[in-house]
């Protein structure tokens, strides 16, 4: 989960790493108050998930209140990469003498944890790393060790900080890295990390992506998602604790086991190109279990889909049998019209592995007239595609 940089800004603060004030706005008038409370002159910095927002004219100079409506007038409801600005933060300004870029992230490549860091920081790091690698210090972190005031020193040497920064920029490093353990966070970046004219050292611009995997120990987390920007749908399948991913095609899928669900998406995606390039829906594991509950909860959210035209259920019996998973489809169906959620879109089963035969039974015992069984999975792929298209 990416934050936006003023939440960013309030974990670093936690964290200890020194950062400016600054309030978030999102109407132009509120901002006369912020710029009196920030001493007059701030900086207004668009609130969007992307880079490049100085450059984009999403983060200008304010010289005094009157000046501060203005900017943020012109900044919110601003594009910038297809992100609109609904919010601005103000700032308090900083008399700039230098520009560092600091970050710790995952380097799932090389199985570590990884410091980057360079004295040519700013708005052009990603120009830096490709014309000027050498000016990019790239230091490994071990998981165990993490980084403590030596590791810091050894990341600021390699990166050649001028010697009257090294150490107070290397307890920003430990602070960073502090924050980067704490909050399960897969990235955090500092760019710029700058020296002000008065030698003090600052965040003043951060990006923070949290490991939405740990969610389960950082409660505090949940606060800080973008509800305004998340898929409804995959909105309600979290909800449903389903593992639940919005494509954009038109065969529903439903599956056990994430491995068998992303194969299915392939094999749906080849047998489409028969049918009209149709595509798969989404991505949906129902996991082992596939109760009557579970398997009702997924087929809602799927025919909740408009794009949806018609369902490939692919399940492969394992320690749940096929006869469990039959019957789940069955009393899912009558649950859902049971809830005046008649099922109107086609749907494509495919059972196979343990009690294969006797899952069979029961749907053709059944006899739904929208429930189709094929025995293979090449096969339903190609049938579900084909409904699909029709
Ligand atoms: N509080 C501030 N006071 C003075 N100058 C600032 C302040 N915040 C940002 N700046 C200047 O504006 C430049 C761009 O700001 P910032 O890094 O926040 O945005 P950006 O890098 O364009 O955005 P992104 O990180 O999304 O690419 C900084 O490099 C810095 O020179
Ligand atoms: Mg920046």
């Amino acid at each position: 989960m990416d934050l936006f940089e003023y939440q960013a800004r309030d974990i670093f603060a936690k964290h200890g790493v020194p950062v400016l004030a600054g309030e978030v706005i999102d109407t132009p008038e509120a901002a006369r108050a912020v710029a009196e409370r920030l001493g007059g002159r701030a900086v207004v910095k668009a609130q969007v998930k992307t880079g490049g927002r100085g450059k984009a004219g999403g983060v200008k100079l304010a010289s005094d209140p009157d000046d501060a409506v203005a900017k943020s007038g012109a900044i919110l409801g601003m594009d910038i990469k297809g992100h609109t600005v609904h919010k601005v933060m103000l700032a308090q300004t900083a008399d700039i003498a230098e520009e560092y870029y600091v970050s710790f992230l995952l380097d799932r490549a090389n199985r570590t944890f990884l410091a980057m860091a360079s004295v040519e920081g700013g708005m052009d790091i990603e120009e830096v790393a490709a014309t000027k690698p050498e000016a990019l210090a790239k230091v490994p972190v071990d998981a165990i060790s993490g980084v403590g005031l030596a590791k810091a020193r050894e990341i600021v040497a390699q990166a050649d900080f001028p010697a009257e920064v090294a150490e107070p920029v290397a307890e920003v490093l430990v602070k960073l890295w502090d924050c980067f353990v704490s909050e399960d966070a897969l990235l955090v970046e500092v760019n710029p990390l700058v020296k002000t004219a008065d030698g003090a050292i600052i965040a003043l611009d951060g990006k923070v992506s949290l490991d939405a995997n740990a969610g389960f120990r950082q409660p505090e987390h949940e606060a800080l998602e973008d509800k305004a920007a998340a898929d409804p749908l995959e909105a309600a399948a979290k909800a449903k604790g389903l593992n639940y991913v919005k494509l954009d095609g038109q065969v529903g899928i439903i599956g056990n086991g994430a491995g068998l669900v992303m194969s299915t998406l392939d094999v749906v995606a080849y047998a489409g190109e028969a049918h009209g390039g149709v595509k798969p829906a989404n991505f949906l594991d129902i996991g082992g279990g596939a109760s009557a509950e579970v398997m009702a909860n997924g087929l809602e959210i799927i025919l909740g889909d408009p794009a949806v035209k018609s369902v490939f259920v692919n399940v492969f019996g394992g320690i749940t049998a096929c006869d469990a998973v039959a019957n789940g489809i069955v009393q899912a169906l009558e649950l859902l019209s049971g809830k005046g959620e008649e099922v109107t879109k086609p749907l494509v089963v495919r059972l196979d592995g343990n009690n294969a035969e006797a899952g069979r039974k029961i749907l053709t015992d059944a006899d739904h007239p929208l429930v189709e069984l094929v025995d293979t999975m090449d096969g339903a792929a190609d049938r579900a595609a084909e409904l699909a298209a029709k």
